[in-house]
């Protein structure tokens, strides 16, 4: 199984954001890194490129949703950035979730893995049943949303540690599960409704978990990260091993 600690770099550019992984530079173990709309729209393709060159290994977090069409193109373009992982939001149905593998499936067959979004996990039971009239039970919603994204052959889901039971059950083990909305036991929960530690995302059966803000706004950001790493992966993962990471 591949499980890793994915940093979410939240930063408004990219010199922010190389300031930021200088201080990972002695590392043996390079973190995973989540670039998102806030970095990719300020800095470009040009930001992923550099950290690819640095071997880092790219989570490209853009959230597409939209007509199959636009969204299969997009993905052909984010497909030759050469990243490792992408995602489409569940709720542009199956037929946008296929069009977005067609397009990120190079001419080798190769391409990196695709998820999908279920429900943000910012997003509560309430606002769910009061702003989108949705009136399932959020955990049924959201194993029904990874159900489809299996359909349409994705990969796996974002989704809350809390979820990943429903979701494997609901899928299979192999169904690949990225989990934000982590937090310290003694950190502050910020606008994230749905939090575990990486302990208990761990415990749930998360593959990878994503964190920002407990590392990213953190006194010393390494230690935070090596807190993360130690709490989350298992003993024989967190022995630095190429071949346990994708
Ligand atoms: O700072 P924090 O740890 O809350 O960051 C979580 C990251 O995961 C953010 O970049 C956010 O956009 C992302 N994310 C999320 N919930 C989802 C999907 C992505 O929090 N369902």
């Amino acid at each position: 199984m591949k499980r890793d600690v994915i940093i979410a770099c939240d930063f408004g550019s990219a010199e922010e954001c190389l300031n930021f992984l200088d201080k990972f530079s002695h590392l043996e173990r390079k973190p995973f890194l989540k670039i998102g709309m806030e970095l990719f729209y300020s800095a470009g393709p040009e930001i992923v490129k550099k950290l690819k060159e640095k071997g880092f290994k790219i989570f490209l977090d853009l959230k597409l949703h939209d007509i199959p069409n636009t969204v299969k193109k997009a993905m052909k373009v984010l497909s030759n950035l050469d990243v490792d992982m992408v995602n489409v939001h569940a709720a542009g149905t199956k037929e946008m979730m296929s069009a977005a593998l067609e397009g990120l499936t190079r001419a080798d067959g190769t391409r990196p893995l695709l998820i999908a979004v279920t429900q943000l996990t910012s997003t509560s039971q309430q606002a769910m049943t009061e702003q989108l009239l949705i009136d399932n039970p959020i955990d049924a919603t959201i194993a029904h949303y990874a159900h489809n994204a299996m359909e349409a052959g994705l990969d796996g889901v974002v989704c809350s540690p809390l979820e990943v039971g429903k979701v494997k059950e609901s899928c299979g083990p192999d169904f690949i599960t990225v989990t934000p909305g982590i937090r310290f036991a003694d950190s502050a929960k910020d606008d994230q409704v749905r939090i575990t530690t990486p302990a208990l995302a761990r415990e749930l059966g998360s593959d990878f978990i994503v964190v920002g803000r407990p590392i990213t706004a953190a006194v010393d950001p390494v230690a935070a990260y090596q807190r993360c790493v130690e709490e989350f992966l298992t003993e024989e993962e967190f022995i630095y091993n190429p071949s346990n990471f994708i």
